[in-house]
């Protein structure tokens, strides 16, 4: 798969903008604040329906405007297919496809597969479990229809019992019908999502194992991931009735797959306590190139693979290492981006690999040699 041209509207601070991608790797080099990062996201709302920055849809249409528009031109399958995502207040998003609009994102989601590794990844190792299950979550939904199918409808009762938990908090008589059928839905999609996670990490570590010996030069640290679940140990529906009570007094759901954690460890410990910064960091980008890899197996092609500030995160060994699998052909299609020019034109030069250049200024783009 491949990204041949992007035209941006009111798209963050991007007024219009219009580039075209020939070659394998491109790169935006310019200023801080210049909208370098910007172009990466708005990849991302082509093949993932949405931004990756906490900024909503609203907040990415450029001040002063009323509507963004994003579109990309895709050569997938040897054809060529255009996905646009508009947003208005009035309109909200909507993704189409070759003109058509999709009846609802999940059918999208996973058609255009990406991979992004940007400077906020490190919430994954510091931040609590949501951030975490949220990472897999999306993985696993760019790899199979049916985890994001069960995930919103477990999601969504979820929502409901503790709706319902919320409502009968002081009463007495909870409607015991209702509650046994999002029961009954939460016990059927969690043991699903249990399942798939749990083979998910199983065959993930071994490939993260690879990718981190590599980039610390066979160090052997032992990174690992310990997947943990309240389903590990307890019966899920027999759980959720003797915990009624106390789920009533609290308003929410105590027990089930939405408390659970992927925890990630260095030789058994903590990463987030134990992990040096520089560990913490070969760990998310050996991270990310599993999960290219998985959904490089699963598709039968390459990813897009976003690299936001990448030179800033990792030390020249590491940086030299990367730019080996880079030149060595495994990614396909890279963008990334450096506040340094001059940094990344030498890295990339060294290595021996041809990218296209552009400088981006204040939200207008200009490419180069
Ligand atoms: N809705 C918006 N309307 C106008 N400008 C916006 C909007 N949202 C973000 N911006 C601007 O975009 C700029 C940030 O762009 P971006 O994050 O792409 O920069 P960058 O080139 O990646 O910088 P850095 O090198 O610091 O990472 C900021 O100046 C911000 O004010
Ligand atoms: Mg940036």
């Amino acid at each position: 798969m491949r990204l041949e041209k992007l035209h941006l509207l009111n798209f963050k601070n991007y007024t219009s903008a219009d580039v075209e991608f020939t070659g394998a790797i491109h790169c935006f080099v310019g200023r801080n604040g210049s909208g370098k990062t910007n172009l990466l996201e708005a990849i991302h709302y082509l093949c993932l329906t949405r931004g990756f920055t906490a900024a909503s849809d609203s907040e990415n249409v450029r001040k002063g405007e009323g509507h963004f528009l994003v579109r990309g031109t895709f050569a997938l399958d040897g054809r060529t297919r255009e996905v646009t995502c508009t947003y208005s207040a009035e309109r909200k998003k909507k993704i189409a496809e070759d003109g058509k609009e999709y009846a609802r994102f999940s059918d999208h989601i996973g058609k255009y597969p990406l991979v992004m590794v940007a400077p906020a990844d490190i919430e994954l190792v510091w931040d609590g479990g949501e951030v975490r299950r949220r990472f897999f979550d999306t993985l696993l939904s760019q790899l199979d229809r049916k985890y994001l199918d069960q995930l919103m409808v477990y999601q969504a009762n979820l929502r409901h019992r503790n709706g319902l938990l919320k409502m009968y908090a002081e009463r007495p008589d909870v409607d015991k019908e209702l509650l046994a059928t999002y029961d009954e839905r939460l016990i059927t999609a969690g043991a699903f999502l249990y399942q798939q996670r749990r083979e998910f990490v199983a065959n993930l570590v071994p490939r993260l194992r690879s990718h981190y010996d590599f980039l610390v030069e066979g160090a052997a640290e032992e990174p690992g991931i310990a997947y943990t679940s309240d389903l590990d140990t307890l019966d899920f529906g027999s759980e959720l009735k003797a915990r009624l009570s106390r789920d009533l007094l609290l308003g929410r759901t105590t027990v089930g797959v939405h408390r659970d954690d992927f925890r990630f460890t260095l030789q058994g410990n903590d990463l987030r306590v134990f992990g040096s910064q520089g560990q913490q960091k070969s760990f998310l980008i050996a991270l990310k190139m599993a999960e290219f890899d998985t959904l490089t197996e699963r598709n039968g092609f390459k990813p897009l693979l976003l690299l936001d500030d990448i030179f800033d995160k990792l030390d020249d060994r590491r940086i030299v290492q990367l730019m080996k699998r880079v030149a060595d052909g495994s990614f396909g299609q890279i963008f990334l981006t450096d506040a340094r020019p001059g940094r990344s034109r030498e890295a990339l030069a060294e290595a021996g690999i041809p990218a296209q250049i552009f400088t981006v200024e204040g939200g207008t783009l200009a490419g180069q040699p």
